[in-house]
């Protein structure tokens, strides 16, 4: 499988509620499907190329913090332009440098088939390379959550953990995140849409403005 089998289309337009683009790609852990991960959360995310700097220390902190994904029942797939064996290779050299085994599989996107229809490739360059996009997945395949730096910003990975957390926790909870929240914070309940309880309400705010208490 030397081309991705699917039937892709460009797009620059994928939004939060819409499915993913199934594909089936070869990758450093074998062919992957990115609809076998139903079940699963799954963080996809491209990144610009093979053995540049930032790059590489992506890498090494995201699988740092593998087990951190793994616990919240998330997987990670990491997708470029460079061909398997430039994966292979970069890989072994931050096993050897960094003693690092990077373990989530990083999918080759040579025809940027996969990256165009994810709408990862720059719109303004002429470069094909992606740029650093990411994708949140929920269970049942639905794009829930989007970020995209340029290629000389590096991603949090404590932010992308607090982007899956919010997430899970707002869906255990039918509730709201508030700004800067962190797992275990209070969340916000969803304001009332009937106006006898706007009236009701015990002051100005609180018929829309209203904590849940803790929750993981
Ligand atoms: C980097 O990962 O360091 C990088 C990649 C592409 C362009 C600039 C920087």
């Amino acid at each position: 499988m030397n081309q991705p089998s699917s039937t892709l289309l460009p797009s620059a337009s994928l939004r939060i509620g819409d499915l993913a683009p199934d594909f089936e790609a070869r990758s450093t852990v074998g062919p992957v499907q990115l609809s076998a991960y139903r079940g699963r959360w799954l963080i996809l995310f491209s990144h610009p190329a093979d053995f540049t700097p930032v790059c590489t220390t992506e890498f090494v902190a995201l699988a740092s913090e593998a087990a951190a994904f793994d616990t919240r029942d998330c997987a990670l797939m990491a997708l470029s332009v460079d061909s398997l064996f430039s994966h292979f290779a970069w890989l072994r050299m931050i096993r050897d440098r960094f003693g690092i085994e990077v373990r989530f599989p990083i999918v080759e996107d040579p025809t940027l088939v996969i990256g165009r229809a994810f709408g990862m490739v720059s719109a303004q360059d002429n470069d094909s390379a992606t740029v650093r996009t990411t994708f949140f997945i929920d269970p049942g395949g639905v794009i829930r959550a989007m970020t995209c730096y340029p290629a000389n910003l590096g991603r949090s990975v404590p932010e992308m953990l607090r982007i899956l957390d919010g997430l899970q926790a707002i869906d255990a909870h039918g509730a709201l995140a508030p700004a800067n929240w962190q797992q275990g914070e209070p969340l916000l309940m969803a304001p009332t849409h009937d106006l006898d309880e706007v009236f009701a309400a015990s002051d100005a705010t609180s018929w829309f403005l209203r904590g849940m208490g803790g929750q993981d």
